[in-house]
């Protein structure tokens, strides 16, 4: 009998989170995979840790690549480390190159080496998910796998990391510091782990390079990617901002021109009156325009437990239907390089 025995390694916020919808909604689960749901194993840096949920059901593993190992009795790895290299790119190899299903919400992972892991995944027939790699809650990843895959897509913008919107939002709102929100950020586990690639806008590069390769077919191009965080931004130009009807946000965009797909992340004054300028928080929102549907918009909550756990059960319950294709969108052997256009300066 089909079902789907998982191996969860890294138990922080979002790992954490994880493991409290599987047992909160195993029915449920099961009723729309159409088959059961179980985790068998579990792995994390320091197994004394209080997280909040009860482990004591599963195996615990020290070395997170055991979980994909031969013997494991796992059939499905969710990836919750984070980190471009280090344990999650082994373990990545390890359960693609065996045949096995990997979700991950790690956004470093894939933008740095999404197509290796996908041509891996399609040698062997394993799933590669990463719904909750790009912009938290909201299933922006299956809109335009899936939803949107007819169109000829003409750009895709948006507000793609929480913290950086919450610290403005907040600095607008109460004046307060950069570095003191930055906290508040840390403490609601909005952050990355290095909350550097959050504020220097290297975590919206990286959503921006893997929504560049859904959306154009291109290459996840890290490298090239023109990039620049919110560091700067003091309370006064928040201010100056206001007084001439804009706020500022950090977007990551993607888009056709006539010279090529540009790709750039930086802070932009927005018009109050546009709506992704209202977006407030640790809220994401998405703007795609393709050449049949016109604009859609999405917006949800970017980070966080709940949301990001959210977007990672998506993926598992995906897994357990069955739906494979090509893992980027199209057949990883056949993405084009990015080749970078300059970035007009706006
Ligand atoms: P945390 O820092 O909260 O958790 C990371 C987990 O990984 C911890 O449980 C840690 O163990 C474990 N870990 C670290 N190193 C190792 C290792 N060598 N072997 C095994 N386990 C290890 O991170 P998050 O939960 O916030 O993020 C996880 C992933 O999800 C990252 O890729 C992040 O970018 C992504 N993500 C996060 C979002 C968020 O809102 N937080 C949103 C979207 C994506 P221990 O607990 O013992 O220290
Ligand atoms: N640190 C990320 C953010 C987590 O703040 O958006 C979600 O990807």
């Amino acid at each position: 009998d089909r079902k789907i025995i998982l191996g969860i390694a890294g138990l922080g916020t979002v790992g954490a989170g994880v493991v409290k919808i599987i047992e909160k909604h195993k029915a449920l689960i099961a009723a729309r995979a159409g088959c059961p749901v179980e985790i068998k194993a579990v792995s994390a840096r320091d197994r004394s840790r209080d997280r909040g949920v009860d482990l004591s059901a599963y195996d615990w593993v020290d070395n997170a690549v055991d979980l994909a190992e031969e013997g494991s009795g796992v059939n499905l790895v969710v990836e919750l480390i984070g980190g471009s290299d280090g344990p999650a790119l082994a373990l990545a190899r390890k359960a693609l190159g065996r045949g096995i299903g990997f979700v991950t919400a790690n956004k470093a992972l894939i933008a740095t080496h999404g197509k290796e892991l996908a041509v891996l995944a399609e040698e062997t027939g394993a799933p590669l998910k990463f719904e909750a790699a790009v912009a938290g809650g909201i299933p922006i990843i299956k809109a335009l796998r899936e939803g949107l895959a007819g169109n000829a897509i003409e750009s895709v913008r948006g507000i793609l990391n929480g913290t950086c919107n919450y610290i403005l939002t907040r600095m607008e709102h109460e004046g307060l510091a950069f570095d003191d929100v930055l906290k508040d950020a840390q403490q609601l586990g909005y952050a990355e782990a290095d909350p550097t690639f959050d504020i220097d806008g290297i975590d919206t590069a990286h959503k921006t390079a893997i929504l560049a390769t859904l959306a154009f077919g291109t290459e996840p191009d890290i490298e090239n990617l023109p990039t620049e965080g919110i560091r700067n931004i003091a309370p006064v130009d928040i201010e100056y901002a206001k007084e001439l009807g804009y706020r500022i946000k950090l977007l990551g965009v993607t888009q056709q021109t006539a010279e090529g797909i540009e790709t750039r992340v930086h802070p932009a004054m927005v018009p109050t009156r546009a709506a992704i300028a209202n977006v407030m928080g640790p809220t994401n929102a998405v703007v795609v325009n393709g050449d049949a549907v016109g604009q859609t918009v999405y917006e949800g909550a970017g980070a966080g437990e709940g949301p990001t756990a959210s977007a990672v059960m998506g993926d598992i319950l995906d897994v357990a239907r069955g739906a494979e294709g090509p893992r980027l969108g199209v057949p990883a052997t056949s993405l084009k390089p990015s080749n970078p256009v300059p970035v007009v300066k706006h």
